[in-house]
């Protein structure tokens, strides 16, 4: 401990000396203008403008000076100071802007580079509903079965009681593979599968098959020689036109929802007996009174035409090897094609067959 000193001079206590506190400031504004970044000025500002900054401290010495002499101080370290926050402030401001610059620059992307031009593509719709198909029946139990598009004559048509010169030979406008003498046709239905399935397997039988099928009609609108259908075949003992119903009308409210219904008109097909052409109730107007009239889906009629269906003619049982007396079934098939166009409410046809990613990117890729 020392004792007073009688000289001491306030004016002249060293932090408060002008060159002291211009020193400080000089060293304060080098240490902002040195920092190149928001982290190095937060530093600069704890260290130089701080409570514990030689200004902040210098500050708190003016108490001590005889209070004629306060006044200059405070202005001196009060101006100081001032300089040293509006040089933060301005340096932080430059600094910021820079980082945000040197972000943007590093982020930058230039959308004019060539890409690599790989679209991904999508699912055929025909493929889409046709494993949607699948999949209902496959729920229910059912198998997938397949057969060739170039088929033998006899399985086509033979088989499935359609003779050589049975009249409904002509109702199905065939391709004929050459040569002749090779029987050989495009197949104009899915049903040779059921043939084909019951000379492969034994009953209890229950087959769907999705696949494509020829006929000679003239492409247009709503005409395709290629166009899709999906067979279905169940063979067990007891089975009836009943059965045939509760199944279509699941498959009919599996794919359009609770309230769908189906309705069979007496037709004919010489593989089937009794037969009957297949409506859909329509599945936007539901054949509901105030909408049925301006429905174009179903042009009014309140059902649109699904397929063929009937119970299995006993002479296809026979020709397939299975006993009539003991087996029956039932069988349909369905126009796929109409299906999608009319759902999807497609005006042409040749839109499915055209091959345009255009057409099917819209259905999207379905997995
Ligand atoms: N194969 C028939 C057609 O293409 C449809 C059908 C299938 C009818 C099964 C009855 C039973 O028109």
């Amino acid at each position: 401990m020392s004792a007073p000193n009688s000289d001491y001079d306030p004016v002249e206590v060293t932090p408060l000396h002008p060159d002291e506190i211009a020193r400080m400031r000089d060293e304060a504004l080098a240490a902002v203008a040195a920092a190149d970044s928001v982290a190095a000025l937060k530093q600069v500002r704890i260290d130089h403008a701080g409570d514990r900054s030689p200004l902040a401290l210098a500050n708190r010495e003016i108490g001590a000076l005889p209070p004629q002499a306060r006044k200059e101080a405070g202005q001196r370290v009060g101006q100081a100071r001032g300089a040293v926050t509006q040089a933060l402030a301005a340096r932080t401001a430059e600094v910021e802007s820079a980082e945000l610059e040197r972000a943007l620059e590093a982020e930058k992307v230039d959308v004019t580079l060539p890409t690599d031009g790989r679209r991904p593509g999508a699912r055929h719709p025909v493929t889409t509903i046709s494993e949607h198909v699948a999949d209902i029946f496959v729920a229910m139990g059912w198998e997938v079965a397949e057969g060739p598009e170039v088929e033998a004559e006899w399985l086509n048509f033979d088989a499935l009681n359609l003779g050589p010169d049975h009249p409904a030979r002509t109702m199905q406008d065939t391709f004929w593979v050459s040569p002749e003498q090779a029987a050989t046709v495009l197949r104009t239905h899915t049903s040779p599968v059921q043939a084909r399935t019951m000379l492969t397997r034994k009953p209890p039988i229950y087959v769907v098959c999705p696949g494509r099928v020829f006929r000679t009609d003239e492409l247009d609108a709503t005409h395709s020689p290629v166009f899709h259908q999906v067979e279905g075949l169940a063979i067990d003992e007891g089975l009836s036109m009943a059965h045939l119903k509760g199944t279509l009308d699941h498959f009919a409210q599996a794919i359009y929802g609770d309230g769908m219904t189906t309705r069979f008109r007496p037709s004919y097909f010489p593989f089937t007996e009794p037969s009957a052409e297949m409506d859909l109730l329509c599945y936007v107007c539901h054949n509901e009174p105030a909408d049925v009239a301006s429905c174009r889906t179903c042009k009014g009629e309140g059902w649109v035409e699904w397929g063929g269906c009937g119970v299995v003619n006993p002479r296809v049982l026979t020709a397939c090897g299975v006993d009539p007396e003991r087996y029956s079934g039932f069988a349909f098939g369905i126009g796929l094609d109409r299906t999608i166009t009319g759902r999807y409410d497609i005006a042409d046809l040749r839109d499915l067959f055209d091959g345009d990613v255009r057409f099917t990117e819209p259905f999207g890729v379905e997995l």
